[in-house]
């Protein structure tokens, strides 16, 4: 598997970002505020998750299937994602992160796709942290379009869905529903599922590292029998 990242025995963790709305409708606020504590959510995992031992963090931030949602919602959280590339993205060359936007980039509104590559282009060198941001992504779809290329192997497949990235170890999604919603699902083969009922507003380091701690109490068999 290709690996770009030093040290790239750390783990790959993918996150589904799920239940701002709830949140904020919990606490009498528009799902909108819910949206904006997200954000900083995602600057929390990402300061804890390297020292956490985790060398790639794959986010769920807007899926194909979000377009669905009201315009107003929509568009709320396209200009929060270019807010937040535009802010973050000094500070995540700082701290050695290097971002990735993973998803179609054709139906994003003016200025969102510059802002991904700017942010990209600012942090290429980083190597403690692979962020990957999923915006407008569909794991069938990236499957699909992967397919396309004709890969010969499994690994080569996973090169072209995955990269620097690789096969993910910890699958977490918070606020309470058990399913995948179409995010990565051949990265995800053999990955440790955990679901935890935080909406993600509340989640940081120590949730992260909670889940962590869990996923290496884990026996993973591969299909295998016990390690003895
Ligand atoms: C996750 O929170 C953020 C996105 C999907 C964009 P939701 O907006 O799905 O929040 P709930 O699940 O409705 O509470
Ligand atoms: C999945 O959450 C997508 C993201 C977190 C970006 P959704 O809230 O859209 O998923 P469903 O609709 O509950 O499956
Ligand atoms: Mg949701």
């Amino acid at each position: 598997m290709q690996s770009t990242l030093p040290g790239s025995d750390g783990l790959h963790v993918a996150l589904i970002m799920d239940g701002n709305g709830r949140w904020a409708t919990g606490r009498g606020l528009p799902r909108t505020a819910g949206h904006r504590a997200g954000v900083e959510s995602i600057r929390r995992v990402c300061e804890a998750a390297p020292d956490l031992g985790v060398r790639a963090l794959t986010l769920y931030a807007f899926s194909a299937d979000n377009w669905r949602r009201p315009a107003e919602e929509v568009a709320f959280l396209m200009r929060l994602l270019r807010r937040y590339l535009e802010a973050e993205a000094a500070r995540l060359a700082d701290s050695g992160v290097r971002l990735v936007v993973i998803g179609r980039r054709d139906r994003l509104p003016e200025g969102l796709p510059e802002a991904i590559a700017a942010a990209e282009a600012a942090t290429a060198a980083g190597t403690r942290l692979l962020l990957r941001i999923a915006i407008d992504y569909s794991a069938r779809d990236a499957i699909l379009a992967a397919a396309a290329s004709a890969p010969r192997s499994r690994e080569e497949m996973t090169g072209l869905l995955a990269g620097a990235a690789g096969d993910v170890d910890l699958l977490v999604r918070t606020s309470g529903e058990k399913r995948l919603s179409d995010f990565l699902l051949w990265e995800c083969a053999y990955a440790e599922l955990a679901f935890v009922d935080t909406p993600w507003p509340d989640f940081d380091g120590a949730a992260l590292a909670a889940c962590l701690d869990d996923f290496r109490r884990r026996d993973r068999r591969f299909g295998g029998l016990k390690a003895a």
